[in-house]
């Protein structure tokens, strides 16, 4: 049996993390989220009727909450965090506190355990997204090794990659002095089923089921890359379970897909998977400081556990785009 804690279990990744580690009839998942973006949906019900699951609503910025915790995981994947663009600009001194608290309590908590307990950290490009903001130049395909940079501590904007730079440097850090176990993933553009209503694909999607014509796309020339969730928590889960992770010094690993696609296209295939699509586009501008291309070099991640997207762009956005007609008209969020 495999004990795993997940945080940040109900929200849009956690959920997803759940499903495949539940694939394996040994491990055992309890998951924790304080529900401040996640939610006790349909499909999170579902998930919560196998027996191999527990969840405990708790917020993990309680330090409290880890006496009662159990102290026998064998891996914990720390998810949790404040995400979403606009609460770095509502609430900047919530998304440093939470993420940061969140992430102090985990590792000591983690160093406290008797058992190794290996620790998989969130992370995110927008940890040196800066590097390009303030200098214009960052390798693209950009690998790991490259500097991390917060371009403007005025700017709330920077507070959630900050929140993910210094996070790096903790577990990086706790993991070394503390012996444990660790990997750091960043996380590109990770889409599918489920995601919240926030991002690009969950809007355009609201936005095909109501019709909108004109449809209004932002940045048409842009280009981004798009990795299906299923193939991203397996990824997660690969690196996780691979013994070439357990050594020292920790890894740090981009996961993401490499196809680059211009953001005009993209609304032509999501069209596509939709079945339909407006007669006329207007296209917006980027908004200041927008980038133009984002692209993560995902060669390390292929050298060390073999992994590779395998989920069609068409495909994916099929799935994305059916799950989003079944939950608007369910709840009436189109
Ligand atoms: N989705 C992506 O493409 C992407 C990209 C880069 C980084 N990430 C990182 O991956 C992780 C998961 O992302 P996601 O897309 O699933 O986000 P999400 O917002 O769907 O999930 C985060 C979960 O954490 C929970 N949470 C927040 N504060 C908490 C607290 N104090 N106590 C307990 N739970 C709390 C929220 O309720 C939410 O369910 C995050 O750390 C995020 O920064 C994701």
């Amino acid at each position: 049996m495999k004990k795993i804690l997940i945080t940040g279990g109900a929200g849009f990744i956690g959920y997803h993390l759940a499903n495949e580690l539940l694939k394996n009839p040994a491990n055992h998942l309890t998951l924790v989220d304080n529900l401040q973006r996640g939610r006790i949906d349909e499909d999170f019900k579902a998930l919560l009727k196998n027996k191999r699951v527990q969840f405990i609503k708790a917020d993990l910025t309680d330090q409290k909450f880890y006496k009662k915790l159990d102290k026998n995981f064998d891996q914990v994947y720390h998810l949790a965090a404040v995400n979403g663009t606009k609460w770095f600009y509502k609430m900047p001194q919530e998304v440093l506190r939470i993420n940061t608290l969140s992430l102090i309590y985990i590792l000591e908590w983690i160093k406290s355990l008797k058992k190794k307990t290996k620790l998989c950290f969130t992370s995110s490009n927008e940890a040196y997204a800066g590097a390009l903001a303030s200098f214009n130049k960052l390798p693209i395909p950009t690998p790991e090794k490259v500097p991390l940079v917060i371009s403007d501590t005025y700017n709330p904007r920077w507070t959630y990659g900050a929140t993910k730079l210094v996070g790096e440097l903790f577990v990086i850090f706790y993991a070394k002095v503390y012996n444990f176990p660790a990997i750091i993933v960043r996380p590109h553009n990770f889409y599918g089923p489920r995601a919240g209503y926030d991002h690009v694909l969950p809007e355009w999607s609201q936005k095909i089921i109501a019709r909108q014509d004109p449809f209004t796309i932002c940045s048409p020339k842009e280009t981004r890359t798009f990795c299906y969730i299923t193939d991203a928590v397996k990824a997660m889960r690969m690196l996780m379970d691979s013994s070439i992770t357990d050594n020292q010094p920790i890894e740090t690993v981009h996961i993401g897909a490499s196809d680059e696609i211009t953001m005009e296209k993209l609304a032509e295939k999501m069209f596509e998977a939709a079945g339909w699509k407006p007669k006329k586009i207007i296209s917006q501008p980027s908004p200041a400081g927008s980038v133009k291309r984002r692209l993560a070099d995902i060669t390390k991640i292929k050298k060390l556990i073999g992994w590779r997207p395998e989920t069609k762009l068409a495909d994916g956005l099929k799935k994305t785009f059916e799950w989003y007609t079944v939950h608007s008209k369910k709840y009436g969020k189109a």
